[in-house]
C-alpha cells in the first residue's frame, strides 16, 4: 500500500479530481477486498464519516460500522450518524449506546489525564465487545489522513479515542491516507454528506469529556452540552462560523452566586472559547461582535439549567491551549 504521496499527485480541490479520486478508490478497495466484510469504527468525525461514505459506494452491505456513543459528543451528533449513515445511506450501522459505562467509570475522577484515559481505554473495550459479536470480518478500515502519517507511526494512533485495540489481527483498509484535510472534505461533499458533516470543526476524541471540567456528573454535562449547542447555533446565525476555526463552551466545576426571579441561584460559569488558528500549534482570539456576546448570554442564561453565568475566555496559545484539558 502506497504511504507516500506522490510528489505529481495534485492536490484535489474542485469536483473533478474528487470524482477521479473516488473512482480509483471505489475499483482499488473492491479489489483489495473483495467479497470480504470491512469493519469500521464511525465516530461521526470528518475522516471516518468519508471513508464510510466512500466504502459504502464501493462495497455497500460488505461494509459494518460501529458508532460508539460515549455520551461525551455534542448536541445531535449521534442522532446525526443515525440518520446520515442508518437511514440516508441504508448502511450496515450498529449503534451502541455506551454512555452510562463511561460515565459510570468517570465519576468522581477530576485529573485530566485520568479521564483521558479511561475515555480511550473504555472506547477500546466496547469497540472489541462489537466487533468479537461479528463473524467473517477480514480487513479494519481507518480514516487515517496523510497528516497522520507523517506525525505519527502510520496509523492513527494519536491520543484520539480511535485509537484501535493493537492485537486486533486484520487487515487495513484506508482510502483516504494520503490526503490533507481540505482534500478529505472536497471528496466528503461529492459524496454527498451534509455540508454540517464534512465541514465540521475539530472535535477531541475524548469529546465533551474535556471540555466539562473536573469530575462529570450528568447534570454539569447537560448543561455544557445544551450552552455548546446554543453558542454554535448562534454563531451559524449570524456568519461566524465560517470565520472563526474552533467554538465550544467549557463548563468548570464551580458555583457562583447569582439571583433569579428574585432568589438567590447558585450556578455554574459557562465559559466560550472561540479561537482562529491555521495548525492548532498556535491560535488567536476572533472578536465576536458584543452584540452577539449579549445574545448568547441572554439564551445560555435562561434557558439553561445551572448555568448562571457567561464568561469570554481571551487567551491566546499560547500560553493558554485551545482545550481547558
Ligand atoms: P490543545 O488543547 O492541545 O488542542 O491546544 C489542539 C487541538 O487538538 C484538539 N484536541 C484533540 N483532538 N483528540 C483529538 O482528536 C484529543 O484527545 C484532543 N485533545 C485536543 C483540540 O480540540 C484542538 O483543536
Amino acid at each position: 500500500m502506497l504511504n507516500t504521496r506522490p510528489s505529481d499527485m495534485k492536490r484535489i480541490t474542485t469536483a473533478e479530481l474528487a470524482d477521479k479520486f473516488i473512482d480509483e478508490q471505489v475499483a482499488e478497495v473492491r479489489a483489495q477486498v473483495g467479497d470480504k466484510k470491512v469493519l469500521l469504527a464511525l465516530s461521526g468525525g470528518v475522516d471516518s464519516s468519508v471513508v464510510a461514505a466512500l466504502l459504502i459506494k464501493a462495497i455497500g452491505k460488505q461494509l459494518v460500522c460501529v458508532h460508539v456513543n460515549h455520551g461525551l459528543m455534542r448536541k445531535g451528533e449521534s442522532e446525526q450518524v443515525i440518520e446520515v449513515f442508518g437511514k440516508e445511506l441504508d448502511a450496515n450501522l450498529i449503534y451502541v449506546d455506551a454512555t452510562d459505562r463511561f460515565l459510570d467509570l468517570l465519576k468522581g475522577v477530576s485529573a485530566p489525564e485520568t479521564k483521558r484515559k479511561i475515555i480511550g481505554g473504555e472506547f477500546i473495550k466496547v469497540f472489541d465487545e462489537e466487533a468479537s459479536k461479528l463473524k467473517g470480518i477480514s480487513f479494519l478500515a481507518q480514516g487515517t489522513i496523510y497528516p497522520d502519517i507523517i506525525e505519527s507511526d502510520g496509523v492513527k494512533a494519536h491520543h484520539n479515542v480511535g485509537g484501535l485495540p493493537e492485537d486486533m489481527q486484520f487487515e487495513l483498509v484506508e482510502p483516504i491516507r494520503l490526503l490533507y484535510k481540505d482534500e478529505v472534505r472536497v471528496v466528503g461533499k461529492r459524496l454527498g454528506l451534509p455540508a454540517g458533516m464534512v465541514d465540521r470543526q475539530p472535535f477531541p476524541g475524548p469529546g465533551l469529556g474535556v471540555r466539562c471540567l473536573g469530575a462529570i456528573t450528568r447534570d454539569r454535562l447537560h448543561a455544557l452540552r445544551e450552552a455548546d449547542a446554543i453558542l454554535r447555533e448562534e454563531f451559524d446565525k449570524n456568519g461566524l462560523a465560517g470565520k472563526v476555526w474552533q467554538y465550544f463552551i467549557a463548563v468548570p466545576d464551580m458555583k457562583s452566586v447569582g439571583v433569579k426571579d428574585g432568589k438567590r441561584y447558585e450556578g455554574w460559569p459557562a465559559i466560550i472559547r472561540a479561537v482562529n488558528t491555521v495548525d492548532a500549534m498556535t491560535a488567536t482570539i476572533e472578536e465576536i461582535p458584543y452584540s452577539l456576546l449579549h445574545r448568547i448570554t441572554d439564551r445560555i442564561t435562561h434557558e439553561v439549567d445551572g448555568i448562571n453565568r457567561v464568561l469570554l475566555d481571551l487567551t491566546p496559545k499560547p500560553i493558554g491551549t485551545i482545550e481547558w484539558e
